[in-house]
């Protein structure tokens, strides 16, 4: 079974093709980075836009690279949702044309399930498994149990840990994204120079909050001498925030295996995916806690942790092999929750 994928639900425009065998036979992502980045974070228009602009060409590499003919696909899957509407709506349209056009079946694919299943595609792993999903737009914490069957035990009551990144990174004038020039700042930074909060740490439950970290960032800043942040005061910032997050996660995910013991008798396999799971220290952490409660630890490839297509073909080929296909009629999801019968986190929680 092979599988074309199409993602474009943020700023990367992107096309790959996958087997069941889970051999990637082309993966091809174009960053919008360049477009985006005098602005500071993802312009939506610019962004659909840019998709359209991009999108026929990347897959027809993918198409190339892969050696394989649209003939010889098994199906098309594009990102459903959720994500931004006009990038959104620019992969699935293109998705809907391939389909209709050489006869595939369609499958429309939830951005965070795609995230979710990436450590089947590269370590094989079997259901059920503990996963910490950080990304720009999420934070959660889910017992991903089958396709379509996910757990949440927990989510942020505010701001994704990848949002809190950026906007260190923002006000640090670091540019944009900021998750991986926080954690390059980190590496020459001291930890215990500047004191943060650990939001939620000790606290029972799997959920977080980010917000109130960044605000003591800001405040940190405001109280450094007047003129410009020095690179030393930078580096101190940035390694003090990114070990507030790693001991949030620590706590949080400790949580979680707990729940995830109680539910399934026992340790199993603690996955960490999305854009954040990049990061080298909090890998790290969350290896050694994994280590420490008898679970294994897996992390996809930080190019497979970050948007992709691989990851969306993938959840296409696991959605095919069920017969989980939609119809050319399927509307964009903006927003499309996992676990839809989660209960409410407290208020401003983003999903
Ligand atoms: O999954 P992703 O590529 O897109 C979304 O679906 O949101 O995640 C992007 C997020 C951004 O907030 C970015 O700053 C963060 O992932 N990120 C990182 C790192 N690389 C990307 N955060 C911390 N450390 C990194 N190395
Ligand atoms: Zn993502």
């Amino acid at each position: 079974m092979i599988v074309l994928g199409i993602e474009t639900s943020c700023d990367e425009t992107a096309a790959a093709v996958v087997r069941d065998d889970r051999a990637i036979l082309s993966n091809i992502v174009f960053s919008q980075l360049e477009e985006h980045r005098p602005y500071g974070g993802v312009v939506p228009e610019i962004a659909a836009r840019s998709h359209l602009v991009h999108i026929d060409d990347i897959v027809r590499r993918a198409m190339a690279e892969s050696g394989i003919d649209f003939a010889a696909l098994d199906g098309v899957a594009a990102t459903g949702g959720p994500g931004l509407i006009g990038g959104v709506l620019v992969g699935m349209m293109t998705a809907k044309a391939i389909a209709l056009v050489h006869d595939l079946p369609l499958l429309a694919v939830n951005h965070l399930e795609a995230h979710a299943l990436t450590a089947r595609l590269t370590d094989g792993l079997d259901f059920p498994y503990l996963l910490l999903l950080v990304s720009g737009g999420h934070t959660q914490l889910l017992v991903v149990e089958g396709v379509g069957r996910y757990r949440r035990l927990g989510t942020t009551i505010d701001d994704a840990v990848g949002e809190a990144f950026d906007k260190v990174a923002k006000m640090l004038g670091l540019g944009y994204p900021g998750g991986p020039a926080v954690e390059r700042m980190a590496t020459d930074g001291e930890t215990a120079r500047f004191k943060l909060p650990r939001p939620m740490k000790a606290r029972a439950g799997c959920d977080f909050s980010f917000s109130g970290l960044k605000t003591a960032v800001r405040q940190c800043i405001e109280n450094l001498p007047p003129g410009p942040v020095t690179q030393q005061d930078a580096a101190d910032l940035c390694a003090a925030f990114q070990q507030a997050v790693a001991e949030v996660f620590a706590d949080r995910v400790g949580n979680a295996m707990d729940a995830f013991g109680d539910l399934h008798g026992g340790a199993g396999a603690l996955v960490v995916a999305g854009g954040v799971a990049a990061n080298t220290r909090l890998r790290a952490v969350l290896g050694a806690l994994a280590d420490d409660r008898g679970f294994s630890f897996v992390a996809p490839p930080s190019r497979l942790c970050t948007d992709n297509g691989a990851m969306i073909a993938w959840a296409g080929v696991e959605r095919l092999r069920l017969g989980l296909v939609d119809g050319l009629d399927f509307a964009p999801r903006p927003r499309w929750p996992l676990d839809p019968d989660a209960p409410r986190a407290s208020a401003g929680a983003k999903a």
